[in-house]
C-alpha cells in the first residue's frame, strides 16, 4: 500500500462573510473566555508539578490565558524512561501505521481542529489570522502529509542484489530518545520537531518554548486525538537548563532536534561534546538557529515588487521569523523611488489586537523581546551613522507593541546591519551603483548567518550572477520574492553558517537524520 500523494493545504482567505471567519471568531471568543491549566504529559499521563508559570496574551498582557506546570530533573527522567519504554513497540511498528497517526492528525487539523489551533496561536503568540493560518494550519498539515511521503520514498531506496544474494537497507529508529526543543515563533516548527523523528520510529522528550506553551499544548491534544500512543512524545515544558541539562546528560540521548537561538544551540552542542563519554553513541544534532536575512536590490529591480517584499519580509509577524528581512542593500539610483514607496506602505500598516481582521501587525512575544528590540532601536537613535526613517516607537502599556521601523545607515557594518534583532526593524544601506561588487561582498560577509536572502533584479544576467556570487549566504534563496514563507514540499527550509545544520525541515534530508541504517546481506 501507498501513502496518499501529498498536496499543499490551501490557505483559507478569512474574507468577511466566509464560514472560516465565523468559526475562527467563535473559537477566539471561547478560548479567550476561560483560563486553562496545562500539565506535563509523560507516558500518556498528565503530571502536575505545582511549579507554576503563566501565559499572557502578548497584545493584551493584562489577560492571562493559562497557567502551566513546569518540569524539573525528576520529571525529565520520568519522560526519558517513558520514551524508552514506548520505543520498544513504536519503533517495531510498521512505518505505515506510524504514518497513519500523522495523516489522521493532519485531517483533524484540516477539519475540526483548524480554528482551535489558529485561535490558540493568535492569542498565545499574537499572530494575525493570516499568519496563524499559514503557520498553525497549513504548514503543520503539510509537514504531517509530506513527511510520511518522504519516509515512503526513503524506504523505497534499496540496494541491488546480484544473483545468490538479497541485499536490504533497513531504516531503523535511533537507539535511545530524541530531545526536541521548539521555539515560540512558529507553531508549525513546534509540531514538526517532535513528530518528524517520531515518524521514523523514535520516541521523544519535547520541551516547547514557555512563551508558546498555549499552542504547543493544543498540538499535543491533536496528536492524542489522532491516536498517538502514550510515551511516544512526552510533553515537558520548563526552564531551559532544568529540562535541558538532564536530557542532554542522559546516556540514552540519541538526538537533538532544535530550533531557537544560536547561543543556546552552541551551548547545547558544547554540553553534548562534554557528555560524549557517557552516551551509547554519537547523538545526532540538528539545529536551525538565527538569521540576519538580506534583501539585495539590483539596479534593474522592479521597485514596487522590492518595496512589497521588504514590507512583508520585515514586518509580517512583527519581524519575529528567523527568515525575516532585516537588512537591505539598495542602489542609489533606485533609492528615492523605493524609499517613497516603502515609507508609504509602512505608514499604512495597522498594528493592534490580532482579533481585528484588518490588523497587519500584533505585539512582540514578551517583555524580554520588547526590551531587547527597544534597546536596538535606541542604538540607531543615538548614532550619527543612522537615521530612523519610520517608526521607532515602542509602547508596552497594554501589549508589547513595537512600530514597524525603517532605519537608514551610512555604515554597512553598523551594529543593526550585523546583529539579529528578532523584531520589526529593517536597516537599509544605500550603495553607489558603480560599487555594486563591493556591496555584494558586504552582503555576503557582514553577517555570520546563512539562513535566507532575496535578490531583486529584472536583468537575466544579473539574476544568474547574483545567484552564483551569493551562493553561500542563504540556505533559502529567493529571486524576486520576499525571504520568508517557505512552503513544505516546495522550498525545503534551513540554513548553514551560524544559522544551523541545514538539515532542511520538511524534506527527506531531515528524515535521514532520524534513522540509523542497517545493511543486511543474505546469501542464498
Ligand atoms: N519556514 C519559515 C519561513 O520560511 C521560517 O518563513
Amino acid at each position: 500500500f501507498r501513502i496518499p500523494d501529498p498536496r499543499n493545504e490551501p490557505v483559507l482567505s478569512y474574507a468577511p462573510g466566509t464560514p472560516e471567519r465565523a468559526a475562527l471568531k467563535a473559537r477566539l471568543a471561547e478560548l479567550s473566555s476561560r483560563e486553562i491549566e496545562i500539565p506535563l504529559v509523560i507516558g500518556g499521563r498528565e503530571v502536575r508539578t505545582g511549579r507554576i508559570a503563566e501565559v499572557r496574551v502578548p497584545h493584551r498582557h493584562g489577560q492571562r490565558l493559562a497557567r502551566f506546570h513546569q518540569a524539573g530533573p525528576a520529571e525529565v527522567q520520568a519522560a526519558i524512561e517513558a520514551a524508552l519504554e514506548a520505543r520498544k513497540t513504536w519503533s517495531a511498528m510498521p512505518p505505515h501505521d506510524r504514518a497513519a497517526v500523522l495523516l489522521k492528525a493532519a485531517d483533524l487539523l484540516a477539519g475540526p481542529w483548524r480554528q482551535t489551533l489558529n485561535a490558540a496561536t493568535m492569542l498565545g503568540q499574537s499572530k494575525t489570522p493570516y499568519q496563524a493560518e499559514i503557520d498553525s494550519a497549513c504548514e503543520i498539515i503539510d509537514f504531517w502529509r509530506w513527511n510520511p511521503h518522504f519516509m515512503e520514498r526513503m524506504h523505497h531506496d534499496q540496494p541491488v542484489s546480484p544473483p545468490g544474494q538479497w541485499n536490504r537497507t533497513e531504516y531503523r529508529a535511533l537507539e535511545g530518545f530524541v530531545f526536541a526543543v521548539t521555539p515560540f515563533n512558529f507553531t508549525s516548527i513546534a509540531a514538526n520537531l517532535p513528530t518528524a523523528p517520531a515518524l521514523m520510529g523514535n520516541t521523544v522528550v519535547w520541551k516547547p518554548a514557555s512563551s508558546a506553551i498555549y499552542s504547543a499544548w493544543h498540538v499535543m491534544k491533536v496528536l492524542e486525538a489522532a491516536g498517538l500512543p502514550p510515551g511516544v512524545i512526552n510533553f515537558v515544558p520548563g526552564p531551559g537548563r532544568a529540562v535541558g541539562d538532564p536530557a542532554l546528560g542522559s546516556a540514552d540521548l540519541a538526538g537533538l532536534h532544535f530550533t531557537g537561538s544560536t547561543g543556546v544551540f552552541q551551548q547545547m552542542w558544547r554540553t553534548i561534546g562534554e557528555n560524549l563519554p557517557r552516551y551509547h553513541g554519537y547523538p545526532r544534532i540538528v539545529g536551525e538557529t538565527g538569521g540576519k536575512d538580506f534583501v539585495f536590490v539590483h539596479p534593474s529591480a522592479d521597485v514596487d515588487a522590492s518595496a512589497t517584499a521588504l514590507v512583508r519580509g520585515a514586518f509580517e509577524y512583527q519581524g519575529q521569523k528567523c527568515s525575516a528581512a532585516s537588512r537591505a542593500y539598495v542602489p542609489e539610483s533606485l533609492w528615492p523611488q523605493l524609499r517613497e514607496r516603502l515609507l508609504g506602505m509602512v505608514a499604512e500598516i495597522k498594528m493592534g489586537e490580532v482579533e481585528d481582521f484588518t490588523t497587519f501587525m500584533g505585539a512582540v512575544i514578551d517583555r524580554g523581546a520588547f526590551d531587547s528590540i527597544r534597546k536596538h532601536i535606541g542604538v540607531a537613535r543615538a548614532s550619527s551613522q543612522a537615521k530612523i526613517l519610520a517608526g521607532g516607537g515602542c509602547d508596552d502599556s497594554k501589549g508589547f507593541f513595537v512600530e514597524p521601523t525603517v532605519i537608514e545607515t551610512v555604515n554597512p557594518h553598523f551594529k543593526l546591519m550585523e546583529e539579529e534583532i528578532f523584531g520589526p526593524v529593517l536597516t537599509v544601506y544605500v550603495y553607489a551603483d558603480i560599487r555594486l561588487d563591493e556591496a555584494l561582498e558586504l552582503c555576503s560577509t557582514t553577517s555570520p548567518y546563512g539562513l535566507t536572502g532575496a535578490i531583486f533584479a529584472r536583468d537575466r544576467d544579473a539574476v544568474a550572477d547574483l545567484t552564483r556570487r551569493l551562493a553561500d549566504t542563504a540556505g533559502n534563496f529567493y529571486v524576486n520574492d520576499k525571504p520568508t514563507g517557505a512552503v513544505v514540499g516546495q522550498q525545503p527550509f534551513g540554513g548553514a553558517r551560524a544559522s544551523g545544520t541545514n538539515d532542511k525541515a520538511g524534506s527527506i534530508a531531515n528524515l535521514y537524520r532520524w534513522v540509523s541504517i542497517r545493511s543486511i546481506k543474505e546469501t542464498f
